[in-house]
């Protein structure tokens, strides 16, 4: 309750305030923060997805600067070898500016990224992008690019067919709950009935041997994940677990005890407010680290 209530008044939060809270969830400002993070992943025994944070950009200048960003990302993958591909959101893109616009940027990346065998994987963002998502994945795809995936989230009623309508290309899904506030009418609300869609999605994804990046740190969903792998044989090459940096470490460690390959979400940059905001208001702690936050101003 008490959280729910600091979840909806956080816009009113100084941001001073909210950067302290959120740095947890961020490598830092710059490159260099996210592959040293990578490093530390990588001796923990992890593999990074690498994301610049920014979306919804307003212009072509902005978007060619988050295209000319990832780039960056994609060379510093390759020059310091790290065990780490790139993470994108269309929209920082300039999806919502022209859509073919969008398209070669994206494209552009995915060549680049071709070029050093470095894998991208499209983020999914809210539902008016949903289609034109995944419609870039299968140009691409048709256009010879096999080193791109896509997401597809549980909470979407649509994802049941949009799985399907990926299976003729064994396209690389993350599968997320989803995490933008969309309408009862497109959207699972209760989470029950989000977890049992999550579990229907991933046996069909794993039925179809599509590789799968399991992104939850919900432990129902993880403890089924791993029940189901082990009972179906499935080998460590067509699964993987994902988690968000600096939320549930604790879970991490456990998953690459047992061998399970692990992927961290590692964001970067100075458009962090929107990543860290939603971050915060999953975050069972929320009220409590933000009280203290306002009261020791760190
Ligand atoms: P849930 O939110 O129920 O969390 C389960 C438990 O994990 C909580 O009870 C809590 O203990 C802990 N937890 C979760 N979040 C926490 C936090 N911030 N701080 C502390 N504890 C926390 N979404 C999307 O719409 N498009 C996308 O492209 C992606 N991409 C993506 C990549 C990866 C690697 C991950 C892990 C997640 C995403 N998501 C995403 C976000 C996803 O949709 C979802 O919002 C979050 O992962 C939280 O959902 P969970 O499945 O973890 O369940």
């Amino acid at each position: 309750m008490f959280n729910a209530l600091i979840a909806k008044t956080l816009p009113i939060v100084p941001k001073s305030i909210v950067k302290a809270v959120a740095k947890r969830y961020i490598a830092g400002d710059t490159l260099n923060d996210a592959v040293q993070t990578t490093k530390r992943l990588e001796k923990a025994g992890a593999t990074a997805t690498i994301d610049v944070l920014g979306e919804f950009v307003r212009n072509r200048e902005e978007a060619e600067h988050s295209r000319e960003m990832s780039a960056q990302v994609v060379e510093a993958i390759r020059q310091h070898k790290l065990p780490a591909y790139l993470s994108v959101k269309l929209t920082s893109l300039g999806l919502d500016i022209d859509k073919q616009f969008g398209y070669e940027n994206v494209k552009e990346l995915v060549e680049q990224a071709k070029q050093s065998k470095i894998f991208v994987r499209m983020d999914m963002e809210n539902t008016p992008y949903t289609d034109t998502t995944l419609k870039f994945y299968k140009r691409l795809r048709e256009d010879g690019y096999d080193n791109v995936g896509v997401v597809i989230q549980a909470y979407l009623k649509r994802s049941e067919k949009d799985i399907k309508s990926l299976i003729d290309y064994n396209a690389s899904v993350r599968l997320c709950k989803g995490i933008y506030v969309e309408s009862p009418d497109v959207a699972f609300k209760n989470p029950d009935e989000i977890r049992a869609n999550y579990k229907k999605l991933l046996k069909i994804l794993i039925e179809n041997q599509m590789p799968v990046g399991i992104a939850t740190h919900d432990d129902n969903l993880i403890s089924f994940a791993e029940q189901y792998i082990k009972g179906e044989k499935i080998s460590k090459k067509n699964y993987e677990f994902q988690m968000l940096l600096g939320v549930r470490e604790d879970r991490r460690d456990d998953l690459i005890k047992k061998e399970h390959k692990v992927r961290i979400y590692v964001p970067f940059g100075d458009d962090w407010y929107g990543y860290s905001t939603r971050r915060l208001k999953e975050n069972p702690q929320i009220a409590g680290y933000v009280l203290k936050a306002l009261l020791t101003g760190k």
